[in-house]
């Protein structure tokens, strides 16, 4: 029971430390997107917001999803580090339940389990909702969202309608920053 303590106390140390977002309890269970369609999906899309990911401290964030030959979803991820340099990461995307093809699975390595990859809400052609959530021990959660946009930038207005979706799946989006798409490179 003491270790179970210990563990749990340096899993929230973690969290906190990899500035992520936990809370006390299980993962909210919002609703995806209907009848989901992959094909529509592909393709490069820009990171508006999200809610803090210690791992993409970058600006001009964008990822481009294409299919695999073996039917899974090729993921490249690129961003301008603030030293400037750019830096990209290639990962896998899987759709593993065909009832539910809005909830993907992404992985960055062989060695990593794959992360949710639940799209909420998209119209394809202007924006996209992601949400990631993890339970840990039953006793608390961590969790990540996206907004994605097919253009660098969206009208405030957009952005905070997009925002009420979230919270209107009781999803805590107080710590959701914006990424700084501005002076961005044409990545190859
Ligand atoms: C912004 O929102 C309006 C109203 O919902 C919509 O018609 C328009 O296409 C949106 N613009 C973008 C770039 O998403």
């Amino acid at each position: 029971m003491q270790e179970m303590l210990m563990l749990l106390l340096s899993l929230i140390a973690l969290s906190a430390v990899n500035g992520q977002t936990f809370h006390f309890g299980s993962c909210p269970k919002p609703p995806v997107q209907n009848n989901f369609e992959l094909s529509k999906y592909l393709g490069t899309w820009y990171e508006i917001e999200k809610l803090p990911a210690c791992f993409e401290k970058g600006n001009c964030v964008q990822a481009t999803y294409s299919l695999n030959e073996d039917a899974t979803i090729k993921v490249l991820n690129q961003e301008v580090l603030p030293n400037g340099k750019t830096h990209s990461i290639e990962g896998t995307a899987v759709s593993r339940n065909l009832e539910e093809p809005a909830k993907l699975g992404v992985s960055f390595s062989f060695f990593q389990p794959y992360s949710p990859y639940w799209v909420l809400s998209t119209d394809y052609e202007s924006h996209s909702l992601v949400y990631s959530c993890s339970n840990v021990l039953g006793i608390f959660y961590v969790d990540f969202a996206w907004i994605l946009a097919r253009t660098r930038t969206l009208p405030a207005e957009n952005v905070t309608q997009l925002r009420d979706v979230f919270t209107s799946f009781n999803i805590d989006i107080t710590k959701m920053t914006q990424t700084d798409q501005t002076n961005c490179p044409n990545f190859m």
